[in-house]
């Protein structure tokens, strides 16, 4: 595997790695809840995750080598539709630079492929960076008993006195059996269906052949250049200019392409919010970028177009 983020390098991870990653937890961990977290964690952390699940898991290194990060995820045996990641760590020495969210990206796009609509993922309580991460990619934490530092908890999750935070994220809905895509408005409204797809992405404008190593998730030709929508680390590996950073949602629902009123009735609640929009339809599906700031706003507004009535 040769997918690289920011110059680095992203591949499958295999057994020989184990001991790398068991090597450095305690250190990007800082040493969490001392010699019981440091056990816990490398319990938590079998050899076999390095055997079994490479296919759902990777490994990042720069450019000596070294171990920059990894997320090891897998799809649910028992609930094909949904994928669980089960750790993630990124170097302190690299954090901030969309590692971690470059790795959610690859593992969110092959479990799509493999007809995944929900992803799940746990954390410990007082893992502020960690509920951060999840909440800033979309995650929504479950409900739980209790709060600490006003995140829902929930008590002897994993085994007496084992607490733990849950994140899910839902992702697309899967497509109509029928190739043509639903037309009714209210109908569609009302399975909105918005996914908030990890990370920031950015227009930028190339003029003449498509740079290499990009990987658009729009491309629109129009006379003064060729304009794509990447995501931000591809943009700032190779040197793209951009001003606009935004978030990309995904309208779950399939529409067809001659349905009549989606796209106002998004772009018109967004604009109600002061959210800017822009909006692009695939075959399948409508896509909105609103401002990476406004992400949380956006999903709110959307989920209410979705409950609200349809008139
Ligand atoms: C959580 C962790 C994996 C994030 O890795 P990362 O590569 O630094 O994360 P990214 O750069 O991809 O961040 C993506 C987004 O998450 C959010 N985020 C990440 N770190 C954050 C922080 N310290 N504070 C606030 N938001 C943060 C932001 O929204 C960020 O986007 P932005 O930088 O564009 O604002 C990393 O901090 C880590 O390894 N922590 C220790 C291990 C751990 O707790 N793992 C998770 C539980 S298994």
């Amino acid at each position: 595997m040769t997918e690289t983020s920011d110059g680095l390098h992203v591949r499958r991870p295999v057994p020989s790695d184990h001991q790398r990653v068991l090597a450095v937890l305690d250190d990007w961990w800082s040493g969490s809840q001392g010699a019981a977290g440091s056990h816990q964690r490398a319990h938590l952390l079998p050899r076999l995750f390095f055997e079994h699940f490479t296919d759902t898991s990777y490994l990042v290194e720069g450019p000596d080598g070294e171990v920059l990060g990894f997320l090891i995820g897998f799809l649910s045996p028992a609930h094909p539709r949904l994928g669980y990641i089960h750790f993630v760590g990124v170097s302190p020495a690299a954090r901030r630079r969309g590692i971690a969210a470059h790795l959610y990206r690859l593992f969110t796009e092959h479990a799509v492929r493999r007809g995944v609509r929900e992803l799940r993922c746990i954390t410990s309580p007082g893992n502020a960076l960690s509920v951060a991460f999840h909440t800033g990619l979309g995650f929504e934490v479950d409900p739980g008993d209790r709060l600490v530092d006003d995140v829902a908890v929930q008590g002897d999750y994993d085994g007496p006195g084992v607490d733990r935070i849950t994140f899910t994220h839902r992702l697309v809905t899967p497509l109509a059996p029928s190739a043509t895509g639903e037309t009714d408005l209210r109908t569609l409204l009302r399975s909105l269906s918005p996914l908030l797809h990890p990370g920031r992405y950015v227009y930028t404008v190339v003029h003449g052949a498509m740079p290499a190593g990009v990987k658009p998730v729009v491309l629109v030709r129009e006379a003064e250049g060729l304009t794509l929508v990447v995501p931000r680390e591809q943009a700032d590996a190779l040197g793209l200019t951009y001003t606009y950073v935004a978030a990309w949602i995904t309208l779950g629902v399939h529409s067809a392409l001659e349905a009549v009123g989606v796209t106002a009735a998004v772009s018109g609640a967004l604009a109600a919010a002061g959210i800017s929009a822009n909006v692009t339809a695939g075959f399948a599906h409508d896509h909105v970028f609103v401002p990476y700031e406004r992400a949380a706003d956006a999903m709110r507004t959307l989920s209410a177009v979705a409950a609200g009535p349809c008139t």
